[in-house]
C-alpha cells in the first residue's frame, strides 16, 4: 500500500509583504517547535507572492527550517516579451517546490482557461516545480452538472500530455467553499477528490494515481481540518484564509493530534 505524505499548503495570496513573511514563517516555526512538530509525518509548504520568495528562501534555508515553499503563479513561457510575468526558471533558481496554477482567482481575475492551465502545468514539470493543479466547480455548476463534473473536466484538460510519471499535486476547491466560511462536507470532498484519484489512473497510471497527493481546499480551519483528512482519497489541504494566522496555521498542521467528536 502506498503511503503519502498528507500535505498542508498555506496559500497566502496577496497577503504579507516581505518583511511580514519572515516574521510570520518564524512564528509558525517557533510555535511548532514548541508543539514538537516532526515534519515526517506531515508536510507543510507556503505559497507567498513573488516579492517575499527570495526572503522566505534565504529564512527557511539558513535556518533549516523544515517547510516548502512555492510561488502562486508561474508564465506559460520560459522568457521574452511577456510584461509582468514570472518565469518557472526564476522559480526554480529559487529552489521553489511547487507551484499553485489555475487557482479559481486566476481563472476569474485573470480569464486562465483550461488551456493556459495546461500549457502551466507543463511549464513547471518542464522546470522540475511541481504544479499544484486547482480545479472546483461554482455554485452554478454545482446546480447545473453535480459537484464531479466540471473538476473532474478541468483535471483531464490540465493533465492531458504532460508525462506519464510526472509528480503533480492536484487541489480540489469549490469554488463556493473559498473564502466563505462555508466548507463542502468530508463527505463531498472526498467523492471529488476519489473521482480525481480516477482521472489520473485513467491519464497517467494507477501507480501514479496511489501517489499523488490530492488535497481539499475552501474554507478550511482548524476546527475542521481532522474530519478531510479522516476521508480516504484526501491527503491535505490548501488553506487560504487561516493560512495567514500563525496558531491557526500551526493548529491546522497538527492535525494528527487532535480529537475528533
Ligand atoms: P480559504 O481559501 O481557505 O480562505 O477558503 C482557500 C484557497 O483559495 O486556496
Amino acid at each position: 500500500m502506498v503511503v503519502r505524505r498528507p500535505l498542508i499548503a498555506g496559500n497566502w495570496k496577496m497577503n504579507f509583504d516581505h518583511l511580514r513573511a519572515v516574521a510570520f514563517v518564524q512564528k509558525v516555526a517557533w510555535v511548532l517547535k514548541d508543539a514538537k512538530f516532526s515534519a515526517s509525518e506531515v508536510e507543510v509548504s507556503v505559497f507567498p507572492p513573488f516579492t517575499d520568495i527570495r526572503s522566505v528562501q534565504t529564512l527557511i534555508e539558513s535556518d533549516g527550517l523544515s517547510f516548502a515553499f512555492g510561488a502562486q503563479d508561474l508564465s506559460q513561457f520560459d522568457d521574452g516579451p511577456h510584461t509582468g510575468d514570472i518565469s518557472g526558471e526564476f522559480l526554480k533558481k529559487l529552489n521553489c517546490r511547487y507551484v499553485i496554477i489555475g487557482h479559481s482567482e486566476r481563472r476569474q481575475d485573470h480569464h486562465e482557461d483550461d488551456e493556459v492551465v495546461a500549457a502551466k502545468t507543463k511549464a513547471a514539470l518542464k522546470h522540475g516545480i511541481v504544479p499544484v493543479i486547482c480545479v472546483g466547480e461554482t455554485s452554478a455548476d454545482l446546480e447545473e452538472f453535480g459537484a464531479s463534473a466540471v473538476p473532474v473536466g478541468q483535471l483531464r484538460a490540465a493533465i492531458a500530455g504532460i508525462p506519464g510519471d510526472a509528480e503533480i499535486v492536484v487541489a480540489y476547491e469549490p469554488v463556493w467553499a473559498i473564502g466563505s466560511g462555508q466548507a463542502a462536507t468530508p463527505q463531498q470532498a472526498q467523492t471529488v477528490c476519489a473521482a480525481l484519484r480516477a482521472v489520473i489512473a485513467e491519464v497517467m497510471s494507477q501507480e501514479v494515481a496511489d501517489a499523488t497527493r490530492i488535497l481539499y481546499g475552501g474554507s478550511v480551519k482548524s476546527g475542521n481540518i481532522a474530519s478531510f483528512m479522516r476521508e480516504k482519497d484526501v491527503d491535505g489541504a490548501l488553506v487560504g484564509g487561516a493560512s495567514l494566522d500563525a496558531e491557526e496555521f500551526a493548529k491546522i498542521v497538527q492535525f494528527p493530534k487532535h480529537v475528533i467528536a
